[in-house]
């Protein structure tokens, strides 16, 4: 392609990220193991043309995140099959032509409890309610207070150690994008692309960091949802890239 403008390139690594996540998604059921989930990851985005974000970023030994039941975010995929009641969160980074999406889901394996129903369902519905007020001149609190707001009156509670992030030629640059209300005034423009992640514990908020440097897990062990999408600013309001 002789031209392409920073929105097509997000939109095409955007693209690839949610083909993906799609496919990684309808895998998870009993006995599948997050290193299948890795596996399949990485040929799917580098048969398309990407490249697997994550892989080697500081460090980091896989391509995705597999973050089962009180991991988080940033689960190391390993060799454990998945169980009836778990809750698997998929985070996946991808580059592709020098541009980078994210984006999070969080799947039940099976049926899910109606609470943990209840958890996914706040989570993805905060991230939602975020993305709908993404425009130019916004504030990145009101980002923030949306989501807090949205998890409280579940009576669930957000993580605040980790934040969402700006995006774009590279996986996290500037701003900051917190899950709670932060009083940042720096305001949204046209052109900017924002990583939006709710990270929401069903208990308390607060998280620990294992001794492998990685493995976000709660604190009090209770389980965690997490939902991302990549999110670029436009003139008139916003543009979602990680959808399919
Ligand atoms: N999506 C994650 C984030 O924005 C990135 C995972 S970091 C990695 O925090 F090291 F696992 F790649
Ligand atoms: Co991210």
């Amino acid at each position: 392609m002789a031209h392409q403008s920073k929105a097509e390139k997000l939109r095409t690594a955007g693209r690839l990220l949610a083909v993906c996540r799609q496919e990684l998604a309808g895998m998870v059921r009993p006995g599948v193991t997050g290193l299948d989930l890795d596996r399949r990851a990485e040929e799917i985005i580098t048969g398309l043309g990407g490249r697997p974000a994550f892989k080697g970023y500081r460090g980091y030994p896989a391509s995705i995140c597999v973050s089962p039941n009180r991991v988080v975010i940033h689960g190391i995929p390993n060799s454990t099959p998945f169980r009836e009641g778990d809750l698997v969160s998929l985070d996946l980074g991808v580059e592709k032509d020098g541009f980078y999406a994210d984006g999070a889901v969080t799947c039940p394996v099976g049926a899910a409890a109606p609470e943990y129903r209840r958890l996914m369902e706040t989570t993805r519905r905060a991230l939602e309610l975020a993305i709908a007020r993404v425009a130019p001149g916004v504030e990145i609190d009101e980002l923030g207070r949306a989501i807090e707001a949205e998890v409280r009156s579940n009576g669930f509670d957000v993580v605040r150690s980790f934040c969402g992030h700006g995006i774009g030629r590279q996986l996290h640059q500037p701003p900051e994008i917190p899950n709670f209300a932060s009083g940042n005034r720096f305001r949204l423009y046209a052109g900017l692309a924002l990583a939006i992640e709710p990270m929401v514990n069903y208990k308390s908020g607060s998280v620990i960091i294992l001794e492998d440097g990685w493995t976000v897990v709660t604190a009090d062990g209770g389980y965690s949802a997490h939902f991302e999408e990549t999110v670029l600013v436009t003139e008139t309001g916003h543009e979602v890239v990680t959808d399919l």
